[in-house]
Formats: structure tokens, C-alpha cells, sequence
């Protein structure tokens, strides 16, 4: 099975470091979102979006990369995030936007993982960020679960 992981990742590292571990245990294809192209994603059975949350919802550059993506029949993703805030369904649900543009798309989302990351934007910089060290190692073992339970999925599908 051929994994590709893109994601975006800017304000410190955090999704990065939650893409790298999953990468990890799915064997998969590493790239920042501005290295992806629509064109090679054909050639992938699973393909994982990751970002930050920022203002709400994930990149703007991993939906725009979403929208030039032509259907596709049965490819499977997962999507996952790191956030100053918890995701809170119906109110604070920044998955949603990337869950549907990927559903009209074809995707069959197997799955979805977000864990808090540090935040130091605005007023919470002042306090010297919230979430300190996070990903931390118990969030980094959850992403590994996650991706484990992925793989199982996916190969027994
Ligand atoms: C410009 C900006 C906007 C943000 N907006 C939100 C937000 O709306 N909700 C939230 O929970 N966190 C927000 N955050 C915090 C980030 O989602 C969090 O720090 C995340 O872990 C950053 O991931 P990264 O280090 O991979 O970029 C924001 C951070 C920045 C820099």
C-alpha cells in the first residue's frame, strides 16, 4: 500500500511533529503542502491532510490543493490536526471544512486525529503560549495508535 502525508505546519512544528510519527508507522511519503501536487496523489492508495488550525480552519493552501484535485473513485484519507482549543462538535469543528471538500471529492475518510499543540498567537503569547510542550509524548503515542489503527483498517478492508 502506497501512503503520501501532506500537511501544513507554520506556527511551531507541532503538526509536523504529529505527521512525522505517523508517516513513520504507514511507511509513508513525507511533503509539505506547498511541495504536493494534485497530479501525483493518483498514484497513492491512502493519502493523510494534516494541519494547524488557524483562524478557525485548517490552511488555506491545504483546501485550495483540495479543491484542484480531481474525483477520485474510492481513495481512502485520513485527516488530522493540532489546535490551541479543543475541537468541540457543531461548534469549534475545524475538521469539518477538509472533511467535506474531500468527501465531494471521492475520499472515503477512514479517520480523524487531532491532539492541543503549543499556541502562542495573540493574547495567549502573553501568558507564554497555552499547551507548553505539546505534542507532548502521551499525544505523540496516540498519533502512533491512530496511524496503527489506520493500517489495520485499511489492509483488512
Ligand atoms: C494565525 C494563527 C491562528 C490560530 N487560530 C486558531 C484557532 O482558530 N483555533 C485554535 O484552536 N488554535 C488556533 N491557533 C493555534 C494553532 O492551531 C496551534 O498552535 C497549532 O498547534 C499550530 O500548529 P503548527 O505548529 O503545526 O503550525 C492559531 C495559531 C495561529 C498562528
Amino acid at each position: 500500500m502506497k501512503t503520501l502525508i501532506i500537511y501544513v505546519s507554520i506556527h511551531h512544528g507541532n503538526t509536523e511533529k504529529v505527521a512525522r510519527v505517523m508517516a513513520n508507522v504507514l511507511d509513508a511519503d513525507l511533503v509539505q503542502v506547498e511541495r504536493a501536487h494534485a497530479s501525483t496523489l493518483e498514484q497513492y492508495d491512502l493519502i493523510g491532510f494534516g494541519s494547524g488550525i488557524y483562524l478557525g480552519s485548517y490552511h488555506n493552501s491545504l483546501l485550495d490543493l483540495v479543491d484542484k484535485l480531481p474525483i477520485f473513485q474510492s481513495k481512502k484519507a485520513f485527516i488530522f490536526s493540532t489546535s490551541g482549543l479543543r475541537k468541540i462538535r457543531f461548534f469549534h469543528d475545524f475538521d469539518k471544512p477538509v472533511r467535506e471538500k474531500l468527501q465531494r471529492k471521492g475520499f472515503d475518510i477512514v479517520g480523524e486525529f487531532s491532539c492541543r499543540g503549543l499556541d502562542t498567537y495573540r493574547a495567549t503569547r502573553l501568558v507564554g503560549g497555552i499547551n507548553r510542550g505539546r505534542p507532548d509524548a502521551e499525544d505523540l503515542k496516540q498519533a502512533e495508535d491512530f496511524a496503527r489503527k489506520i493500517l489495520k483498517a485499511v489492509l483488512s478492508d
